[in-house]
């Protein structure tokens, strides 16, 4: 008899018990009378699907075209009825008691983002707090995160940034020089490894004023992290199945457990283990020198502010907050540059106009990068198609009523103009969804089209981010705390790269590349390869 029998008849087992102790069992929101994609595994529900397509995307988007922008779909155990019932059960726990909404309404995810009804959901929670520490940003509520961000914030401001423009271009100047010692000029080379150590050393310096040197290879600290998050999102089939079975089974696994598991003493524990260990002890180094600089005056500096806000009655806690910074920033802007480049050398014509824009503007002041349409126009439309973080999970923490800005259709033909839901309903708001709205972005949404911000108003709804319109920086209080650092370092980058260098793809025709979700939106080639493989040549 196999393994899915087995659960199966354990399940029925289970309900029997169930239905002769019968306890009342609380009644479901709205939710499950949405119309939405059938199931076809009981055991995963439509997770394979939604998290872990080959391309990202391939159903997702297919479902939004026929169930409209909120339908439900099936968590894990979701597509079983029975097992469902009675998990919800035995288990009280939120993720099993409902479908799951997929949501890019507009004015539902400006709900969920700003009304204080919604948390991380189960699984990022504990993933999070896993790899930063408890109360991490992401995870702290109300009172909590509003402290956090209001210390946290201040270095992330438009004024602090706009004072970081000379040692982001010192980062560029070096990535500059390590493609030159590499050799890449002349050849055919994967880009993206060394984009995000050029990511972690802006944030190193900009934030924190200290030089990983991850660009010089130099780090052990830049190595461990990198290989913590090439573990995490690894391109194996063990791996992808390691990472679905962590989705499924983390909400349910007491923190405590979970702390005994990550001190086992086996390899990929150890690593998480020693990235701990590295950044603890790093973040002691820095605020105690700090501490001994200050004496001089009040600075407004991220460690300094720490020291001297709420926050810093625990100094074992920046830790959790470098850690978080460190790897929020890293492969999320990484990537997206990765992107940027990538597109570029596929239409050379657009590149040889931003080349010339480069050469009018050279830009110097951070008003210069945002006066300049090509830069930008390809960098809102790579946000738009390829956003690092596509999906957000949140979970209801009180029943609410969730606004609707057009009408939906239940299974039963009655039309609802809002959305009733449960405390513990789990949602995911569907940012890569969201920016494929034809409602929104036009009947060419799906189309990856620059020229579109070079229109009057490319986004046709209100701004639902802080940024272009786009979603892809979330929004709300829990809006991504990075987000203006992010946009000036690929402006910078993107310009001193094609100042020197003409990117083509590669001649095979095996040079398309593929989204894959690894934690963020990575590029893959087809043949399963994390790489971006450029052409580069010097300008002549
Ligand atoms: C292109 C680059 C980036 C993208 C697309 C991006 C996107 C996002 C998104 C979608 C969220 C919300 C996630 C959620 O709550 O589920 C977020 C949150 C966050 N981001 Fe970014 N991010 C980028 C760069 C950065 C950088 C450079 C940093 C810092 C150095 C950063 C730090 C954070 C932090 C700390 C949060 C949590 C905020 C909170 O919960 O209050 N991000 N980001
Ligand atoms: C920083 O966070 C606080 C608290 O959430 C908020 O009031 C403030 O507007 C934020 N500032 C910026 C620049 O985002
Ligand atoms: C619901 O709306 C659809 C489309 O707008 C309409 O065709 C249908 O008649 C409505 N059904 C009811 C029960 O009002």
């Amino acid at each position: 008899m196999s393994t899915d029998k087995w659960i199966l008849g354990l399940c029925l087992l289970t309900l029997v018990i169930l239905w002769i102790t019968r306890r009342s069992h609380s009644s479901r929101g709205l939710a499950e009378q949405l119309r939405g994609p059938k199931c076809s595994s009981w055991l995963y529900g439509h997770i394979p699907e939604l998290l872990f397509s080959e391309e990202y995307g391939d159903h997702e988007f297919q479902w939004q075209e026929k169930y409209g922008p909120v339908y439900p779909i099936q968590g894990y155990f979701g597509g079983s009825f029975a097992l469902r019932l009675s998990l919800a059960h035995f288990y009280a726990h939120p993720i099993v008691q409902e479908s799951r909404l997929v949501i890019s309404d507009p004015s539902t995810v400006k709900y969920i983002t700003n009304s204080g009804v919604f948390a991380i959901g189960p699984s990022q929670e504990k993933a999070a707090t896993v790899v930063f520490g408890r109360r991490n940003v992401f995870v702290v509520r109300d009172g909590d995160h509003r402290r956090l961000r209001s210390w946290m914030n201040s270095s992330f401001s438009s004024n602090s940034i706009r004072t970081l423009l000379p040692i982001i271009r010192d980062t560029a100047t070096k990535l500059v020089d390590r493609w030159e010692a590499l050799g890449f000029p002349g050849n055919t080379v994967d880009v993206s490894g060394i984009l995000n150590d050029a990511t972690l050393d802006t944030t190193g310096r900009a934030i924190l004023e200290y030089h990983f040197n991850a660009l010089d290879g130099q780090s052990d600290l830049a190595k461990v992290q990198r290989g913590m998050l090439d573990t995490l999102g690894s391109p194996t089939k063990f791996a992808q199945l390691a990472a679905q079975l962590a989705d499924a089974t983390l909400p349910y696994i007491p923190d405590i457990v979970l702390r005994y598991v990550f001190e086992l003493p086996i390899p990929t524990m150890g690593m998480f283990q020693e990235y701990k260990k590295l950044t603890d002890e790093l973040s002691l180094r820095l605020l105690a020198v700090k501490r001994k600089r200050q004496a001089l005056g009040k600075n407004q500096d991220f460690i300094s502010s720490f020291s001297n806000s709420d926050e810093g009655s625990g100094d074992d806690d920046f830790g959790v907050h470098l850690r978080t910074i460190l790897v929020t920033g890293q492969d999320t802007t990484g990537g997206t540059l990765g992107w940027v480049l990538y597109k570029l050398a596929e239409m050379t014509d657009f590149q040889q106009q931003l080349r010339e824009e480069i050469r009018l503007t050279r830009p110097t002041e951070q008003a210069d990068y945002n006066a300049m349409p090509l830069l930008n126009a390809i960098i809102n439309e790579i946000l738009r198609m390829y956003s690092s973080l596509p999906l957000a999970e949140r979970v209801a923490v009180a029943d609410c009523i969730l606004p609707l800005s057009q009408p939906i259709t239940t299974r039963a033909g009655a039309n609802i103009s809002e959305l009733p839901i449960k405390k513990g309903q789990c949602v995911y708001v569907a940012i890569a969804s969201y920016h494929r709205l034809a409602s929104i972005w036009g009947p060419d949404a799906h189309e990856f089209r620059p020229s579109r911000w070079l229109d009057e108003k490319p986004c046709k709804g209100q701004a639902l981010g802080p940024y272009a319109s786009l979603l892809s920086f979330f929004g709300g209080p829990a809006v991504c705390l990075g987000w203006r650092l992010a946009i000036l370092e690929i402006q910078v980058i993107v310009v001193e790269l094609l100042e020197k260098y003409v990117l083509s793809l590669p001649p095979a025709d095996n040079n398309r590349l593929r989204t894959r979700l690894a934690v963020t939106l990575v590029p893959e080639t087809l043949d399963g390869k994390r790489q971006i493989p450029i052409h580069i040549e010097r300008v002549t």
